[in-house]
C-alpha cells in the first residue's frame, strides 16, 4: 500500500488525478489525526501546498510511522529553494513538479501500480509502451504542461499508438486498458483507439489520421478544470451538474489555444466534439454540413466509447448492443458515418 498525504490544495488534487483512484493508495487528509496503518506501507506521497503555514509540521506528524527504507515522494507546484528546502524538511527520497506529471508517473514506486498490465499483455513492450506514452501526454496536457499538435512528444505518442492500433487491433489495446484506474484516463484512450481504427477504416491520409488521433487524445482535456467530485460521480444527478460538465469544450478548447494550439481541425473538434446533426447539441446548437469531417468522426467515436463503458449502475453491453444504440440516436449523429463505424464493432 501507498500512503499519499494531501490537503485540499490544487496541487492535492491535481496528484490525486493523476494517480487515479487505485485500491493500493490509502489517502490521509494532513489535518486529520494520523490514523493507525495497519496494512504494510510500501512507500509515501505528499502532495500538499509547502506555501501552507504549518504543512510541513503536520507531515513530519503524519511521517512518525515511515520505516526509513520507505521512499517518500514529494509532490511540488514549483521547484525553489524554500520548496526544496521544506521538501528535505519533510525526508524527501524524490520530489516532483506536478507539471511534470508524466515523470511523476514514471517514478519506479508508481510505475508498475499505474499500468498493472495482467498477462499476456505485460509480455508486449510495443502494446505497453504505446498506452504508456499515450498516458503521459494526456497527464501533461491535463496537468497544465503546454502541448500542442506540433510537439514531438505528442507526436511520438500518436506514431506508436496508430502503429500498436494497427497491427495488433482494438481488442487488444481494450483489453489492456482494463489496467487503468483512472476513468477518465482509460476513456479518453478508449476513444483514441475507436477513432484511430475508424479513420483507418475509411482510408483517412495520415496526416488527417494523425488529427483525428491528436483530437481522440485532447477532446476532454477541460475536464482538468472541473471539480473532481463531479466526474467521478457515478449517477449526474445533482443540480446543475449537467451545466457544469458541458463547460469542458471551451475550457478545453481554451486550454489548447493558451498552449499555442493553431490546428484547426482539432481545435475545432475539441471544441465541438458534443454537437449533434439536428442541432441539439452543444455549446452552439451547430447543424449538419456545419460540423466538420473530423469532429463527426470523433462524435461517433466518443459516444461508442462511452456507450461500450463499464458502469457499476448498469448490466455490461456487447459491442452489439453498444451499437444498437448509436444507430439509435438516429439524424444526431452522421448515418453515413455511423453505418462505416460498423467496421470498427465487428
Ligand atoms: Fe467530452
Amino acid at each position: 500500500m501507498l500512503v499519499l498525504l494531501t490537503d485540499t490544495s490544487e496541487i492535492a488534487r491535481r496528484t490525486c488525478e493523476v494517480l487515479g483512484t487505485s485500491g493500493a493508495i490509502r489517502q490521509i487528509n494532513l489535518k486529520q489525526a494520523p490514523p493507525l496503518l495497519t496494512d504494510s506501507v510500501e512507500g509515501w506521497i505528499f502532495a500538499a501546498d509547502l506555501d501552507q503555514e504549518g504543512t510541513v509540521t503536520a507531515g513530519i506528524r503524519h511521517l512518525r510511522e515511515r520505516a526509513l527504507e520507505q521512499p517518500l515522494i514529494v509532490v511540488t507546484a514549483r521547484r525553489d529553494v524554500k520548496t526544496s528546502a521544506r521538501a528535505s524538511a519533510l525526508g524527501a527520497t524524490r520530489v516532483h513538479e506536478i507539471s511534470n506529471a508524466a515523470g511523476l508517473l514514471r517514478d519506479p514506486i508508481f510505475a508498475n501500480r499505474f499500468m498493472a498490465m495482467p498477462s499476456p499483455f505485460s509480455n508486449d513492450p510495443v502494446l505497453m509502451a504505446a498506452i504508456a506514452g499515450t498516458v503521459a501526454i494526456v497527464t501533461e496536457t491535463m496537468t497544465g504542461r503546454a502541448t500542442t499538435s506540433a510537439s514531438e512528444d505528442l507526436n511520438t505518442a500518436i506514431d506508436a499508438a496508430i502503429a500498436s492500433l494497427q497491427t495488433k487491433g482494438v481488442a487488444a489495446w481494450l483489453k489492456a486498458l482494463e489496467a487503468v484506474h483512472s476513468p477518465t484516463y482509460r476513456h479518453v484512450l478508449q476513444v483514441l483507439a475507436f477513432a484511430v481504427s475508424f479513420g483507418t477504416l475509411t482510408k483517412l491520409p495520415p496526416p488527417l489520421l494523425r488529427k483525428l488521433a491528436a483530437a481522440s487524445l485532447l477532446h476532454d482535456i477541460g475536464k482538468a478544470k472541473l471539480p473532481v467530485e463531479i466526474l467521478n460521480r457515478a449517477d449526474r444527478t445533482a443540480p446543475g451538474d449537467d451545466a457544469i460538465l458541458q463547460t469542458h469544450v471551451k475550457l478545453g478548447f481554451e486550454m489548447l489555444r493558451a498552449y499555442g494550439e493553431r490546428d484547426f481541425d482539432i481545435l475545432d473538434a475539441v471544441l465541438h466534439h458534443h454537437e449533434y446533426m439536428d442541432g441539439s447539441g452543444y455549446p452552439h446548437r451547430m447543424k449538419g454540413a456545419q460540423i466538420r469531417p473530423l469532429t463527426r468522426m470523433l462524435t461517433i467515436a466518443n459516444h461508442y466509447a462511452n456507450l461500450i463503458e463499464q458502469r457499476p449502475s448498469r448490466p455490461v453491453r456487447t459491442k452489439q448492443d453498444a451499437y444498437k444504440r448509436l444507430q439509435a440516436m438516429g439524424h444526431k449523429l452522421d448515418l453515413g458515418l455511423v453505418a462505416t463505424f460498423k467496421g470498427v464493432v465487428r
